[in-house]
């Protein structure tokens, strides 16, 4: 009998699952609709299979940080898992998908989770490269270009965009984020939500994206990863969040929970975060994961006494699937069973994992994403190949170039390539390279051969140095083939581990004995340029005072090598801005554009002055500021004219200013519109980007541009803590970078 009505229930189970299994038919159903079969699904399900959909395993590949259950093929089949991670390719996911498939009760598909972070097999420039191209829609067609390949592999769900803001580069994970600005973040943000969903979660090419990691955890103390943050509800509010929020409004299917506390609260146990802000206020309808063994980690944090206290806070947190900690699958029937949680808080995210599954059309057809013509097909086409190639140039920053060093003139004909870097192809990949191999990089040595075949240039290769380590026996064959070479060029940074995840550092210096080989190199006086691989901005002062050029590569992917080559040979120009700031030395950490002013501000008319905030052994300023970046050519300001000295709310002001190409070559250049809010019920930073225009002049070219503004952008929290705007005074400015432009001024009425 009880076989019976097992099979019973089973045979409706079929039915509802696979009821209407036509993926066209599914494309015009709505939400509505999906959360009809899913209703009705958890209705069938035990409170052990509803608990399964809650769990989501790594698989043996690829572990990205500590096993806690290595038995995820028993799992799967036992129905203790309703998602997996770290496992790709046709076979290996068809397998996986078997398991749920036909060895459970319900056969409900699992969905197929991975870090597609700057690319899947075609590895694109990491995301603070790509976002110094300020370029949206390269942005989004890179990770249109990533769902397209990953979905080919098996993958449905990808945790990215990361988008954190960070003010530190001592944080190793700044690479994986599109750096310190905030309004500029959230428009990046939601390019790459729309790159990974589309519009139609439906299609086979494309996937769930993961915002990640909410929230704040840029911010940790020191710069340290997973360390404390300690953050003002009104910097919360203004700088960390609002990316976040454009992902909602784009329609970002899931949320990752952030290692860090706020404010005494872990993410994963904080209530406000996920059910009162991001639910109840935002209205956000995916699903919430945690990362990577989070839940268990409210023990270590302090707020839980044991796992099941731990999983009793996350889900009454609003948190839904467990990445790794299995506390979930230990703990929540025995806390339902003793009345400390509800079952409806298992339904709800039983529910918003089901209805996601629907949405991708696993219920139709649970193998959709596992189709051998397309893996055949899609990954690494030369269309892809390309287009990272054309990134990788969009991409890199030109940070100085005295004397027009570069692009390499016509006549040299010998070039010594020098540095740990200069041939170095896993490090290409930077860090999170998904699929990517690190046989498919093309390195700048490659890079430089190909594009010297046809110019009849030799090219000559010398280490020098490792990365990192005290050793200077590679110095003397760099020094001779530097003096035997009419250019030269030095490949220095770091290598691909020193940032990502746990790659804190405390120094920010070209690692190991880097600067003295430069300094070797340079002072042979062959013209020098310098090309920087790193995951971070560096502190980089004496390199500065002493190379002819300097090229900020950051690592650029598998075209790294063509991409450059192409910069360096005038092939392609440079136009790529920083997205953040470049300190001169890691005592001025956090440095950011939009600082505050302070009551005792450095006097420019007595800088030595004692009592002003300042440094005795550094100066303020950075390095190189945000949105800096140099083109081969010159741009010059001109003309800047504002509608009305006075708005209203309801009106819109026009500024316009007129750049022209007054250099020797074509160039792009991306023009920064500033304002600052001089007085408000709470203090305003010295500086807020508002807009952007990329715009491409050919030599001698001029053109104006023109930004609009309304009373909208100039919103911010007030005292009250409401976002609104004020009535004042603002100035403006127009120009190449955060610390120079064409300044002006206007009213809000
Ligand atoms: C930990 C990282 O913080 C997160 O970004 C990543 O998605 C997960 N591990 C899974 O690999």
């Amino acid at each position: 009998m009880k076989k019976h009505s097992a099979l019973f229930i089973t045979a409706i189970a079929l039915f509802i699952l696979f009821g209407g299994c036509n993926t066209e038919q599914n494309q015009e159903i709505g939400t509505s609709e999906y959360q009809q079969k899913v209703d009705s699904l958890i209705k069938i399900m035990t409170l052990d299979e509803k608990i399964g959909q809650l769990n989501l395993l790594a698989s043996g590949w690829d572990v990205t940080g500590p096993v806690m259950d290595p038995n995820y093929k028993q799992l799967i089949k036992q129905g203790n898992a309703g998602a997996v991670f770290n496992a790709y390719g046709v076979d290996y996911v068809t397998e996986l998908q078997r398991l749920a498939v036909e060895e459970t009760r319900l056969g409900i598909p699992l969905l197929f989770g991975y870090d597609v972070i700057h690319g899947y097999k075609t590895i694109f420039p990491i995301p603070l490269a790509q976002s110094c191209s300020w370029d949206l829609e390269m942005i989004e067609h890179s990770d249109r270009i990533a769902a397209t390949e990953a979905t080919a592999e098996g993958i449905n769900w990808v945790f990215a965009p990361m988008v954190d803001i960070s003010r530190d580069p001592r944080w190793g994970r700044v690479s994986e984020g599109a750096g310190e600005d905030t309004w500029l973040g959230s428009k990046i943000a939601a390019a790459r939500v729309n790159g990974f969903q589309g519009n139609n979660l439906a299609d086979e090419q494309t996937l769930l994206a993961t915002m990640k990691h909410f929230a704040a955890y840029g911010a940790p103390q020191a710069g340290r990863d997973y360390h404390t943050v300690d953050i003002s509800e009104r910097s919360l509010l203004e700088y960390y969040l609002p990316p976040f929020k454009a992902c909602v409004d784009a329609g970002v299917a899931s949320v990752m929970t952030s290692f860090n506390e706020i404010s005494g609260v872990p993410s994963s146990s904080n209530h406000w975060l996920y059910t009162e802000l991001l639910r109840n206020t935002w209205g956000f309808k995916g699903f919430v994961v945690t990362d990577y063994t989070s839940i268990y980690e409210l023990i270590p944090h302090g707020v839980a006494q044991d796992s099941a206290h731990a999983g009793e806070l996350a889900l009454k947190a609003g948190i839904q699937l467990d990445m790794q900690s299995s506390i979930f699958i230990k703990n929540l029937k025995n806390l339902v069973k003793s009345g400390k949680i509800s079952e409806k808080l298992i339904d709800k995210a039983v529910s918003d994992i089901l209805l996601a599954k629907y949405k991708l059309g696993l219920f139709d057809d649970p193998y959709r994403y596992c189709n051998k013509t397309r893996e055949g097909n899609e990954i690494m086409t030369q269309a892809s190949k390309d287009f990272a190639r054309q990134f990788v140039t969009k991409s890199c920053v030109l940070l100085k170039n005295e004397n027009q060093t570069l692009p390499i003139p016509e006549t040299v004909k010998k070039i010594a390539l020098i540095g740990p870097l200069g041939n170095a192809a896993e490090d290409m990949l930077g860090n999170w390279s998904a699929a990517g191999w690190a046989q498919y990089c093309v390195t700048l040595f490659d890079g430089l051969k190909a594009e010297a075949v046809d110019k009849n240039i030799q090219i000559h290769y010398e280490k020098g140095c490792e990365i990192v380590g005290l050793s200077t026996s590679g110095f003397d064959a760099a020094i001779k083939a530097a003096k035997n070479a009419d250019f030269v060029i030095l490949a220095l940074g770091e290598d691909r581990n020193m940032s990502g995840e746990a790659a804190s550092r405390t120094n920010l210096n070209l690692p190991g004995v880097q600067m003295q080989l430069a300094e070797k190199i340079i002072e042979i006086g062959k013209p020098t340029a310098v090309v920087l691989f790193n995951g971070r901005p560096l502190t980089i002062p004496e390199l500065d005072q002493k190379a002819p050029a300097i090229l900020e590569a950051w690592f650029g992917g598998i075209q790294s090598g063509s991409g450059i080559a192409d910069l360096l040979f005038g092939k392609a120009l440079p136009s790529g801005k920083l997205t953040m700031t470049f300190p001169h030395n890691v005592g001025q950490i956090p440095i950011h554009y939009n600082m505050k002013n302070n009551g005792r501000p450095v006097d420019p008319t007595n800088p030595e002055y004692r009592f002003r905030s300042k440094y005795l052994d550094s100066p303020n300023q950075p390095l190189y500021p945000f949105g800096y970046g140099l083109s081969y050519t010159n741009f010059s300001y001109s003309n800047l004219k504002i509608s009305s000295p006075e708005i209203r709310a309801t009106d819109t002001l026009t500024i316009q200013v007129t750049v022209s190409n007054t250099g020797k070559s074509d160039g792009e250049e991306i023009v920064q519109l500033y304002i600052r809010d001089l007085v408000g019920s709470v203090t305003r930073p010295i500086n807020e980007l508002k807009g952007f225009s990329k715009v491409f002049l050919k030599q001698g070219e001029t053109r104006d541009v023109i930004f609009k503004i309304t009373a909208n952008d100039l919103k911010f929290f007030n005292l009250d803590m409401e976002y609104t705007y004020e009535p004042g005074k603002f100035d403006l400015m127009v120009g190449p970078n955060s610390a120079s432009g064409l300044k002006d001024s206007f009213s809000l009425r």
